[in-house]
Order: C-alpha cells, then sequence, then structure tokens
C-alpha cells in the first residue's frame, strides 16, 4: 500500500503577511473550506493509502496536530525536524523510518501548500505512477507550463514508457533542470517538449535512499545518524538534534532529481496549483462579478481584479483595480499583483532588520 509523506516545514514567505514564520502557509486556510495541509489530507484516499508520515518543525507540532485532529485524520507519525534542512532530509527520514521495520513501502511524496481543483485527476495520475514506481523508477508528475516561470523545476520529457496508446501514461525523463533562469526557461517553452515539475513524487523507499546514496552520501549518513534513536513521543517523533543539525540543506530536486537515471513522469492534469504567490492564490480563489477576491470583512465599489484579505477589522476600497491587500493584526500590505514574486525580497530585508 502507498504511504504517504507529507512536507509540512516550508515558510511561505512569499504570502507575508498572512504567511508568518510561526504560521506559515500551509496551516492557513487562505478562503478555501480547510487550511492547506488538510486538504492535502483530505485528498488521499482512506482505503488505498496508509495513515500518512508528517514531516514538520517541532515549533509546529501542536499547530500540525491539532489541524489533524480537527478533520479527524490520524496520521501514522508525525517526525519533528529542530530546523529546516529543505526535503532532501526531509524525505529521507521518512524513507528511513519506513524501511526501519523491514518494509519497503512506496512513498508518495506530498507538499502540503498545494491546492488540487481536480482531485479524481490527480488519483488517476497517481495510479497510473504506481506500475512505474513499483518498477524502480523515481515518478515525477508533470504540469503543462503557460509561462516561463523560474520557482519550478523544469522536465524534459523522454521515450514513452508504456505501451500504451495513450500519451498520457509516462515517459522518461531526459534531463530534469531545478529553477532555470529565465533566459533558459523561455528557452524550455519555444523548444517545447518539457513539462513543470508539480513537487509531488511517488517512488519505493529504497530506491530514494539507494539514489541519495549514489548522488549525496553526505546527506543519507548524516540523517541516518539523526534516526538512530528517534525519541517517540505521543504521534511525535523526534530525531537526534545534534545529528540533524549536521545534515546539509538540499533539496529532492537537486540532491536527486537532477542527477538520477531513474527518473519518470507521468502527466498531472488536475487543475494543480502551487499558491507561490498573491497571483496564483487570486487565480484559485473564487471572484465577484467583478474579478475581486475577498476573504474576510471587506467592501468595495468600482473595484477590478483585487486580492483583499482582511483578518479582523474591515476593509473597505474604492476605484482601485489589480491590487492585492493584505490586512492583519499588525501588518499591512498594499502591492500591486503583478509584484507577488517581490514580497520575498521584502521579507528578507525585514529579517535584516530584526
Ligand atoms: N519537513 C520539511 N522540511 N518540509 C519542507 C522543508 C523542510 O526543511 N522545506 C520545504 N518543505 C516543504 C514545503 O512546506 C512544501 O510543502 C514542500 O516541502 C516543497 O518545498 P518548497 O520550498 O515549496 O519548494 P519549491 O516550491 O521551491 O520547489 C518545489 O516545488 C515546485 C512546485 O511547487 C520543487 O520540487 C520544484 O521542482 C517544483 O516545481
Ligand atoms: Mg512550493
Amino acid at each position: 500500500m502507498i504511504l504517504p509523506v507529507i512536507l509540512c516545514g516550508g515558510s511561505g514567505t512569499r504570502l507575508w503577511p498572512m504567511s508568518r514564520e510561526r504560521y506559515p502557509k500551509q496551516f492557513l486556510q487562505l478562503g478555501f473550506e480547510h487550511t492547506l495541509l488538510q486538504d492535502t489530507l483530505l485528498r488521499l484516499e482512506p482505503d488505498g493509502h496508509q495513515p500518512a508520515l508528517v514531516i514538520c518543525n517541532e515549533v509546529h507540532r501542536f499547530i500540525c496536530a491539532e489541524q489533524m485532529r480537527a478533520i479527524g485524520y490520524q496520521a501514522g507519525g508525525i517526525i519533528l525536524e529542530p530546523e529546516g534542512r529543505n526535503t532532501a532530509p526531509a524525505i529521507a527520514l521518512a524513507a528511513l523510518k519506513a524501511c526501519k521495520t523491514g518494509d519497503d513501502p512506496i512513498l508518495l511524496v506530498l507538499a502540503s501548500d498545494h491546492h488540487i481543483g481536480d482531485v479524481p485527476a490527480f488519483r488517476q495520475s497517481i495510479e497510473r505512477g504506481l506500475t512505474l514506481a513499483q518498477g524502480g523508477k523515481l515518478v515525477t508528475f508533470g504540469i503543462v507550463p503557460d509561462s516561463p516561470h523560474t520557482g519550478y523545476g523544469y522536465i524534459q520529457c523522454g521515450s514513452p514508457l508504456t505501451h500504451d496508446t495513450r500519451d498520457d501514461m509516462g515517459a522518461e525523463v531526459a534531463a530534469f533542470i531545478e529553477k532555470p533562469d529565465l533566459q533558459t526557461a523561455q528557452g524550455y517553452l519555444e523548444q517545447g517538449g518539457y513539462l513543470w515539475n508539480s513537487g509531488i513524487f511517488l517512488f519505493k523507499a529504497s530506491e530514494y535512499l539507494n539514489e541519495l546514496a549514489q548522488h549525496r552520501p553526505d546527506i543519507l549518513q548524516a540523517c541516518e545518524q539523526a534516526m538512530v534513536q528517534p525519541h517517540a513521543d505521543l504521534d511525535f517523533i523526534r530525531v537526534n538534534r545534534e545529528a540533524f543539525l549536521t545534515v546539509p540543506s538540499e533539496s529532492i530536486d537537486y540532491a536527486v532529481m537532477e542527477h538520477t537515471e531513474h527518473a519518470a513522469v507521468v502527466p498531472l492534469n488536475a487543475k494543480w496549483n502551487d499558491i507561490g504567490s498573491f497571483e496564483a492564490l487570486w487565480q484559485t480563489l473564487s471572484k465577484d462579478p467583478q474579478n475581486n477576491a475577498h476573504i474576510g470583512n471587506v467592501m468595495a465599489l468600482n473595484t477590478r481584479d483585487n486580492l483583499v484579505f482582511a483578518q479582523e477589522r474591515l476593509v473597505a476600497t474604492v476605484g482601485v483595480q489589480d491590487l492585492v491587500v493584505v490586512d492583519t493584526k499588525d501588518a499591512l500590505l498594499v502591492a500591486h499583483r503583478n509584484q507577488s514574486q517581490t514580497i520575498k525580497s521584502l521579507v528578507d530585508e525585514l529579517k535584516e532588520r530584526e
């Protein structure tokens, strides 16, 4: 049975001041019915999936546990990281834990902060990837790109991997390029044959560990040390702090996916959105006839195409277009919607001031 692994340790800086260090994006409701983490868990198949392993920062343990309790989800464990070391180590901890009892499950690695509009299509893609993963492939799920976005991994599709006449049953990965520069990304779009990496992966735990041993043995060894005698406390699994702090920080994309020769790609056509910016959030939310997305107590007159978030107070807008207004208890952001990507720089500057 598939073992879902939920990566829940990101900081979501592009959604500041909605998303904060102490309360990052994956734990926010953002105008949807559930938080992004809750939706990620509710999207799983109770009959086809084992209870998920969740990996988060120890400072978020109670938020994480409470959000699962609120939807009645019983996780298979919550691995706590003393500090974030990016996704390659987080997945290694989960894979090591999963293999401890002598098992070798197929891991379905999921980000905790994505929006997926078409859940049946998502499940169908996972189903299609399963045979490839069982055969030893590291399966990625590819999205048809609509812009030369530089925040994504790009997958160059190779030869088809099945004899099925439908061309969406999976292909070799000819090349994987994480976060190329704008010019390179533009070249890929013009050339065609590239997909965005959705950040969802499916592989045998042992295959991932083997690839890590080959391409980043330093990360694997440090993670093994961190998992020698993990301390179990309720559902929480605490890794060895000193050992984990020595783990190099790297994403799975740079550490493994750019180097492996065993990657495959299955198309994902499920209204996927990684809510990586306010622009992306605005696109996924339902809007009024003037194309405004309003969350909370908002009044608007003669406005168009805005995203307005009012946490407590009433927020009113008049005669404005293409704005992001985020009003929280202690910070107010007013930005142009097309400056969504610049907000990360603002947060970096704020951190320097602290
Ligand atoms: N436990 C844990 N620890 N989780 C983490 C950590 C960490 O140190 N760092 C990030 N995560 C979680 C995030 O919360 C998110 O759910 C997921 O891992 C992916 O991390 P991001 O930081 O959001 O990655 P990204 O968006 O820059 O890039 C990845 O996703 C893109 C699609 O959204 C890559 O896989 C790209 O190739 C991909 O295109
Ligand atoms: Mg992301």
